[in-house]
């Protein structure tokens, strides 16, 4: 039976799910800190004594040009940028705050740069925009269970007036996506327990964003969180369910379905080490190969990725997630045939990796060494041809003298071996199957 909000999703996103690798950059004040963007929350910070890194904010070398280009390089297509954290923070020219870079030593609209930036490099954009707000006076402070000021009486919270707030974040994302021409992606950030759905006014905020730009797609997060997923996962989702789940640091263990286990669109976001704003003493960076296992596994079950850099206080990627890039973007140049338009393929995972599938293209992940020869589940009489994908090279499809009593499956190795295997990151094989 269809559902128009779900049939609209599907249509909008069409080149989401194609593109299937992303870029989240988180970026601000904290930046200067360089403890993570959640320092207000964990060290109780005022806003006074924030104040300190407002004045002090001078990204001297931001270049999002050089940004665009290293998530080009890395086989990214599409960008998601902090235009407010929840330390309220704007990185754009908002009129409805002085609280933003145009009003710091740099002077400049960030988001204005950026956006331009990556989409010349042919790059979609997309926005991040908390929900949460750690400097608007009339969002909840000692009553709020995130709040830097909760445990704090000196900020009650019987003065506050909520619905200022509404119309405050309603307008900035109005001014985001009128002042700024095309935006792919709003990504919000995030509810909890009764910060939910309704409570931001969201079939208003919904309509309002859908009258301006029909075809964006909108994050799970005005009604759910990185662990909660809302009504994207039933069959009766809201207006503002949104068009993808955004599952948090984790690859749900069998992709993500409505009840009825039919696909829905989604995004796991991961950190390159431990924290999405700059950290400097966080150096527990994933490998390159791990990288690309994740995104392996997201396109394997259906899913994208959405992976994170955090730019220091003058506006670089730190070194260490360029160069971690940099060797993603090799594997991703000769392999990205196995990666952008596919998905999940009908055969089970294999012992030796993961398939990714398109039409009748399947990509063996071949992750793990084999003793002997490499096993598919497939019978040889099914496979039209078989080729390594990085060089185009002939893989041929032989049963060894020791598998004859599996005449079911193929077996293949390489040039005669199955180990070493020619890319450690991830050896990828086309096979072309027979219609
Ligand atoms: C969390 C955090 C936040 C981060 C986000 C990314 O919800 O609050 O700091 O921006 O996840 O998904």
């Amino acid at each position: 039976m269809s559902n128009p909000i779900i049939d609209a999703r599907t249509e909008r996103t069409k080149w989401f799910l194609e593109d299937r690798f992303g870029m989240f950059i988180h970026w601000g004040l904290y930046s200067i800190p360089a403890r993570g963007e959640w320092l207000r929350n964990n060290e109780r910070t005022t806003l006074e004594d924030y104040q300190f890194y407002f004045d002090e904010f001078d990204p001297v070398n931001y270049d999002p040009k050089e940004w665009a280009r290293l998530a080009k390089e890395a086989g990214m297509r599409y960008a998601v940028l902090t235009a407010k954290h929840h330390d309220g923070f704007c990185l754009f020219d908002s009129k409805l705050t002085d609280y933003k870079s145009t009003n710091t030593k740099c002077k400049r609209d960030l988001v204005r740069e950026y956006l331009e930036a990556f989409r010349n490099e042919g790059i979609k954009v997309g926005l991040y925009y908390s929900l949460l707000d750690w400097h608007h006076i009339d969002y909840p402070h000692f009553n709020d269970r995130i709040h830097p000021m909760r445990e704090n009486p000196a900020y009650t919270d019987e003065n506050r007036n909520w619905q200022n707030y509404i119309e405050y974040f309603h307008g900035q994302v109005k001014e985001l996506l009128t002042n700024y021409g095309k935006i792919d992606i709003m990504w919000f950030d995030f509810s909890y327990d009764d910060m939910a759905g309704e409570k931001w006014e969201a079939a208003k905020l919904m309509n309002m964003i859908r009258s301006i730009q029909p075809w964006i797609i909108v994050d799970n997060r005005i009604e759910g969180a990185g662990e909660s997923y809302g009504s994207i996962i039933t069959d009766n989702p809201k207006i503002y369910s949104g068009d993808f789940a955004s599952p948090e640091q984790m690859i749900p263990p069998k992709g993500m379905t409505d009840v009825h286990q039919n696909p829905i669109p989604w995004e796991s976001c991961i950190t390159l080490n431990d924290h999405w704003g700059y950290c400097a003493h966080d150096n527990h960076y994933k490998s390159p190969k791990m990288v690309v296992r994740n995104l392996v596994e997201c396109v394997s079950k259906n899913g994208n990725m959405l992976l994170n850099v955090g730019p220091n206080a003058k506006g670089e990627i730190p070194p260490k997630s360029v160069e971690i890039l940099k060797q993603v973007g090799r594997w991703m140049k000769e392999n990205h045939q196995s990666i952008y338009g596919c998905k999940a393929s009908s055969m089970d995972k294999p012992d030796w990796g993961r398939y990714t599938q398109k039409g009748n293209k399947l990509y063996a992940h071949v992750f793990e060494e084999c003793t002997n020869a490499v096993a598919l589940d497939i019978s040889p009489e099914k496979i039209e041809k078989v080729r390594l994908l990085s060089d185009g090279s002939e893989i041929k499809v032989e049963t060894p003298w020791n598998a004859i009593a599996y005449p079911n499956l193929s077996f293949f190795t390489f040039k005669g071996q199955s180990y070493p295997l020619p890319d450690e990151i991830d050896t990828v094989v086309e096979i072309t199957l027979k219609d």
